[in-house]
């Protein structure tokens, strides 16, 4: 417990969240990561960035215990999940919030049900699950939607449902697979801006995957502002210094740095794939 405690706090605990480490994986003789290494600090925003096949999921299902590499190790929360058994992964993916590249919710489910899904698993209480799918649901500004069905709700509250799932069990790591994916660029910004509150209230250490370069920059260049509830630029144009980048291209890591250090990039690939 007292382990727990300190590592949502956040301030505490230094280790790494995340260490992948030489992590290689192939499917039908195709290598689709190839010697992968990167950490993830406590507190850090980790945006991956790549072409469209690039292995950007496949290092997130990797992430949570989805899939196992073929080599290399993979630490999260300090614990080596690649060679551990389907009861630990159990146990350490209930530490993680996952939000899919589809929202992958139950059609047939109301939302209330759909965000409460995990708290019902592990057998909360009804009184205390309601309360926290009400919490998580004004975070993300949906609470009135709590009746619905997802077929009823629009594509960017269904992302908005998937997020209130994702932090209702108050994780230490979220893993967000293109949130912003197929929305159009206002419902994209609205979503960024939650993923940004998480960040800046809470401080959950996260992993977001992007195909939009204007949702990351939106991400590094600005905070999220409580007394107004909205994100702001910030000031002189300054960048987050919890936010940092991992470009992937054809299965190798391109470019592992902070926000600065990427717009600064002299390697012609980055430069023509960030213009
Ligand atoms: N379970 C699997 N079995 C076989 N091949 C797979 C599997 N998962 C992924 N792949 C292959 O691995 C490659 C990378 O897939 P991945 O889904 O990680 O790409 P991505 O970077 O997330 O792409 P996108 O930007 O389109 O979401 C693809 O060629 C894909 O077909
Ligand atoms: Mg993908």
């Amino acid at each position: 417990m007292a382990e727990e405690t300190l590592s949502r706090d956040g301030s505490h605990d230094q280790a790494p969240v995340v260490v992948f480490d030489h992590v290689s994986i192939t499917f039908d003789l195709k290598p689709v990561l190839d010697d992968i290494s990167f950490t993830v600090a406590p507190g850090e925003t980790r945006i991956i960035l790549g072409p469209a096949g690039g292995g950007k999921s496949v290092l997130m299902k990797l992430t949570n215990g989805l899939l196992r590499p073929d080599s290399g190790s993979i630490h999260v929360f300090g614990e080596e999940i690649s060679s551990m058994r389907e009861r630990d992964i159990f146990r350490l993916r209930a530490r993680i919030g996952m939000v899919f590249q589809e929202s992958a919710l139950f059609d047939s489910l109301s939302v209330e049900n759909n965000v409460a899904y995990r708290l019902h698993e592990e057998r909360v209480p009804e009184e205390e699950a309601h309360a926290r799918v009400v919490e998580a649901l004004k975070f993300v500004e949906l609470e009135k939607a709590i009746q619905k069905f997802p077929p009823e709700l629009s594509g960017g509250m269904r992302r908005r449902v998937s997020i209130a799932r994702a932090i209702i069990s108050r994780p230490d790591l979220i893993l967000y697979d293109s949130p912003t994916g197929g929305l159009d660029p206002i419902t994209s910004t609205t979503i960024i801006e939650l993923v940004m509150k998480q960040r800046d209230v809470s401080h959950t250490t996260s992993l977001l995957i992007t195909h939009r370069l204007q949702d990351a920059f939106t991400l590094a260049m600005h905070r999220f502002n409580p007394q107004t509830g909205a994100m702001e630029p910030l000031p002189n144009g300054g960048v987050d210094e919890s936010t940092k980048f991992l470009v992937l291209n054809e299965g190798k890591v391109v470019f592992d740095g902070t926000t600065r250090e990427l717009v600064r990039s002299t390697d012609p690939w980055l430069r023509e794939y960030l213009s």
